[in-house]
């Protein structure tokens, strides 16, 4: 589903001593079927955004649309139920938000409630789980007999389970260790490309932005601060640095061999050891032509 935010403005508890304007005239689109990712500093309104987009808040100004689905500001959108089925959210810490016996029946709540049948659900619990790869004695234990981990995978099993169309994720790996986030993020680009699915990833990490978005947008202080190519945003180390992002190792090696050995190497979302596997080898064929 393509998705717009026009002119949107947001703000928290209006004319009470708290008011917050979160999000400041934010206009920009995600093509569907693409890979967005959001950055900026803490604060900046990231998290804010993502809740527009299953309707969880509504702007204040301006509006949104989602496939065929619009909130707009001052309207009452009748169809949230429908966007909530198609718009799947995993937020910050969703193992929070266990509360079943099981972990079969945690995965199950979301299809349940929207009628899905019994013989579906039962399917749906075995794929999601599958993709998360949560093994299947696990099914019928509590969640909360899980480590962290696990938890945080039953969590996006419930998610996945609603079968959406959209998958949006806000730091989807906050606290896990080095190689549980490196396995979800991977599973979550998985699922995106064999689902087709539009994905908006909300993320501190640099590198994630690099490796797995097409798009990127930056946020500062609610407005929307830059947008375009991984390529172009990294590009702009003083742009970043301005609002204390950091430009990615990757990037780094990138620039470095172009400036030092004047050769321009394509960048496919490649590690920096395998980078300089095939730099060598471009060094070496290249003599070999001599
Ligand atoms: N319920 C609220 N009432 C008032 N202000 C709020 C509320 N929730 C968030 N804010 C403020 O709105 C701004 C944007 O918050 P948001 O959570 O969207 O930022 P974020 O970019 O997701 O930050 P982080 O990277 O820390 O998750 C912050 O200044 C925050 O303090
Ligand atoms: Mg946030």
């Amino acid at each position: 589903m393509d998705i717009t935010f026009d002119q949107v403005s947001y703000v928290y508890q209006p004319g009470s001593p708290f008011e917050h304007r979160a999000l400041q005239d934010i206009s920009f689109s995600i093509q569907s079927g693409s890979f967005v990712a959001i950055i900026g500093h803490t604060g900046s309104g990231k998290s804010t955004l993502l809740q527009h987009l299953n309707g969880l808040v509504q702007p204040t100004e301006g509006r949104v649309n989602i496939g065929p689905y619009a909130l707009v500001s001052g309207e009452k959108n009748k169809h949230l139920r429908e966007l909530r089925e198609k718009v799947g959210v995993v937020f910050q810490y969703p193992e929070h938000q266990l509360f079943e016996e099981t972990v079969a029946k945690d995965i199950a709540f979301g299809p349940e409630n929207f009628g899905v049948e019994q013989k579906e659900i039962e399917d749906r619990i075995q794929q999601a789980a599958k993709a998360t790869k949560l093994s299947e004695d696990l099914l019928e234990r509590s969640p909360f007999d899980l480590s962290g981990g696990q938890m945080r995978r039953v969590a996006i099993s419930g998610v996945l389970a609603m079968n959406p169309e959209v998958l949006v994720l806000d730091e989807p790996t906050a606290g896990l260790d080095p190689s549980g986030q490196r396995e979800i993020m991977d599973m979550f680009h998985e699922l995106h490309k064999s689902k087709e699915l539009t994905t908006i990833l909300v993320t501190h990490s640099m590198e994630d932005a690099l490796k797995y978005a097409d798009h990127i947008v930056i946020l500062n202080h609610g407005e929307v601060y830059r947008e375009g190519t991984p390529l172009e945003i990294f590009k702009q180390r003083e742009a970043l640095e301005n609002v204390q992002l950091d430009v990615p190792e990757v990037i780094d090696f990138l620039a470095k061999v172009e400036e030092k050995m004047n050769i321009r190497l394509p960048y496919e979302g490649q590690s920096i050891a395998e980078l300089a596997k095939e730099l060598a080898r471009m060094v070496r064929g290249g003599r070999d032509h001599e």
